[in-house]
Formats: structure tokens, C-alpha cells, sequence
């Protein structure tokens, strides 16, 4: 999971008003496939993949982050947990502190596989940190929307992280906006999760300075075409997620996904890399169709004699995005 840029702190942190101790609320937040092909960093899925965190606030001057589930052995226990940082750096864009913290997470989304693990986990810590606001001082859902794609550097994974369904995004000044499409209730999301991760960074190293007129063109009129296959008509999802911008770019730093991903297309699946890599997404149409992936997923994997071991997972859409609760003491 990335860390968190630099957040700058305020010097003047400590004379900032802190926020009620023993308050008591919990985030669980979905993973997200972004891209889906040609939406490249544009496009994004929510998917009913999630990690949940309980914030307890204290009057005892630390914090404390316990970690379980995926990758949490490796993770910092003190406010610089992504979770944390993002729930602290929350409370001092509002003009509060937390006098202590007392975070518990389970992660169930894999990390570095190109399934929104650190947009979940922001919009986890901006959603927990905008609920241990008094009320009247809370943010907008806009204001949300802009603080966590500030946090994460872009907005394709938490745009539909915290809004569920399909999001369109796009900057403007650096300002990021995003509308929620509903997708089409047949849509199936298998995912083939390797055991191999690959960091963002490296994957988007690898894109070129500039495109063709031609790929531009192509690509534009599948990321159209996409968003209406999504919506309204998933029989055209095989044409609709094909991509002319990144994927073949990336495809030496994860050749066993690649290879995956262009035989399921073959057998006239649409399936992409997810976000960054290295996972793939299929977009079944129906559970029969999404049995069908999973068994053609299974026999691609047999013949290929990459080593290392894959999760098939089947999943759903996730409608409504990360959900915020309130614990009464
Ligand atoms: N759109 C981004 C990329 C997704 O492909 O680099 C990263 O999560």
C-alpha cells in the first residue's frame, strides 16, 4: 500500500481545538478496478471487496493503529498508517486534532494488485475523520471527493470508493469532479488476483511521453462506447474495454496478467488489467457467463507455466460506496 505524500502539518498543530474523546465510528470502504481499458484514469468500478476500520477517540495523547488481514504485518502501528494520516490530516484541514486515537482495521483488499487498496484506505480515514467533526463543521461530499483525490493523487479509484457504481472523473485546475453512472444489473465482476504485486509508480513508468493520433482516437471512441455498455447494453463489453493507451505499455512488468488477459479476450471475454496492474478484470454478463469465466480463467492459468499462485474471486458491484457508522457509547 503507497504511502501518503508529505501532508504538510500545521506548526501551530497543538493549539488547534481537538475533537470529542470517546466517540466511537467505523468506515468500510470498497475496492476499486480503475482504468476498465480505455478509461484510463477516468474510469472506475466499485466492487463488494471491502476493509473496514473502527476510530475510537482518546484523551490519551497517542495513536495506536492494530492492523489485521491483508499485508498487516508490514504496516506502521502510529499515525503514519495510511488510514490514520489521512483521518488526521482530515481533522487539520477542518481546524481540529485528535488528542488520541485508537484505530482497528481489517483488510481484506489485496495490496499493490490494482484494486484501490490505498484509496480505500483514504477515503476510509477522510470519511472517519469527517465524522469525528462537531456537527456544522463536516464537509461537503464534493469537498470529500477533492480532499481524498488530493490525498491519492488522482481520482479513478476514490471517486467510486466513496460515491459506489461506475465513476467518470476528470480534473480541471486542479480541481476534481466526478459523476456516478449506475451499471447494468447483469454485470458480473470476476477477478484472477495474482500473488505477485506491482506499485503504481513502476506501472505508470512505464507509458510513453506521447500517443498517436490514431490510438487517441481509438481509445476515445471505446471509453464512449464503454460507459454505454456499462449502463445500458453489456453485450458490446468485449469491444467496449478495448484499450490503446496503457495496457500494452505495461504488459513486461506483468507478462503472466497480460498473457491472462489477451487469452480471455480471445475466447471473446472482456477482460482488462485492473487499475495499475497486476490483476485482471473480467466483466461477466450474468452469473452463467461468470461461471464460464471463471473456468476459462482456470484453464488459461493451467497452460501457462508461469510459477505462482492466483485467487479467482467472484464479486459484484458495489452500489453505494463506503458507509460511515456511529457507535453510542
Ligand atoms: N489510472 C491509474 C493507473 C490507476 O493506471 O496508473 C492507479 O490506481
Amino acid at each position: 500500500m503507497a504511502r501518503l505524500p508529505a501532508v504538510p502539518v500545521l506548526p501551530d498543530v497543538l493549539a488547534l481545538p481537538a475533537v470529542e474523546a470517546g466517540q466511537d465510528v467505523s468506515v468500510r470502504a470498497p475496492a476499486t478496478s480503475a482504468n476498465l481499458g480505455p478509461g484510463f484514469d477516468a474510469l472506475g468500478l466499485a466492487l463488494t471487496l471491502h476493509d473496514t476500520v473502527r476510530v475510537r477517540t482518546t484523551a490519551s495523547g497517542t495513536i495506536l493503529v492494530r492492523s489485521e488481514g491483508e499485508g498487516a504485518d508490514g504496516l506502521p502501528t502510529d499515525g503514519t498508517h495510511l488510514v490514520a494520516a489521512s483521518l488526521i490530516s482530515t481533522l487539520q484541514r477542518a481546524g481540529y486534532r485528535a488528542d488520541g486515537l485508537e484505530l482497528d482495521t481489517l483488510n481484506v483488499i489485496p495490496h499493490g494488485r490494482g484494486l484501490g487498496s490505498s484509496a480505500a484506505a483514504i477515503v476510509a480515514g477522510v470519511l472517519a475523520g469527517n465524522a469525528l467533526l462537531p456537527a456544522g463543521e463536516r464537509f461537503a461530499p464534493a469537498q470529500l471527493l477533492q480532499w481524498a483525490a488530493s490525498l491519492e493523487g488522482h481520482p479513478d479509484n476514490v471517486a467510486p470508493a466513496l460515491m459506489g457504481s461506475l465513476a467518470i472523473s476528470w480534473e480541471s485546475g486542479r480541481v476534481y469532479h466526478s459523476t456516478r453512472v449506475d451499471v447494468h444489473p447483469d454485470i458480473v465482476p470476476v477477478l484472477a488476483v495474482p500473488d505477485t504485486s506491482l506499485s503504481t509508480e513502476s506501472a505508470r513508468a512505464l507509458l510513453p511521453t506521447s500517443v498517436s493520433h490514431r490510438s487517441a482516437a481509438a481509445n476515445a471512441g471505446r471509453a464512449a462506447l464503454l460507459v454505454h455498455a456499462l449502463g445500458a447494453d453489456p453485450s458490446l463489453l468485449p469491444a467496449a474495454t478495448q484499450d490503446a493507451l496503457h495496457q500494452d505499455f505495461r504488459a513486461p512488468a506483468m507478462l503472466p496478467s497480460a498473457t491472462l488477459m489477451r487469452g480471455m479476450r480471445a475466447e471473446g471475454f472482456a477482460s482488462t488489467i485492473s487499475g495499475a496492474g497486476p490483476s485482471v478484470l473480467t466483466l461477466a454478463v450474468g452469473e452463467s457467463d461468470a461461471g464460464a469465466a471463471e473456468d476459462a480463467l482456470h484453464a488459461l492459468l493451467e497452460q501457462d507455466e508461469t510459477p505462482g499462485g492466483w485467487r479467482i474471486i467472484r464479486l459484484a458491484v458495489e452500489r453505494e460506496g463506503a458507509n460511515v457508522g456511529v457507535h453510542q457509547g
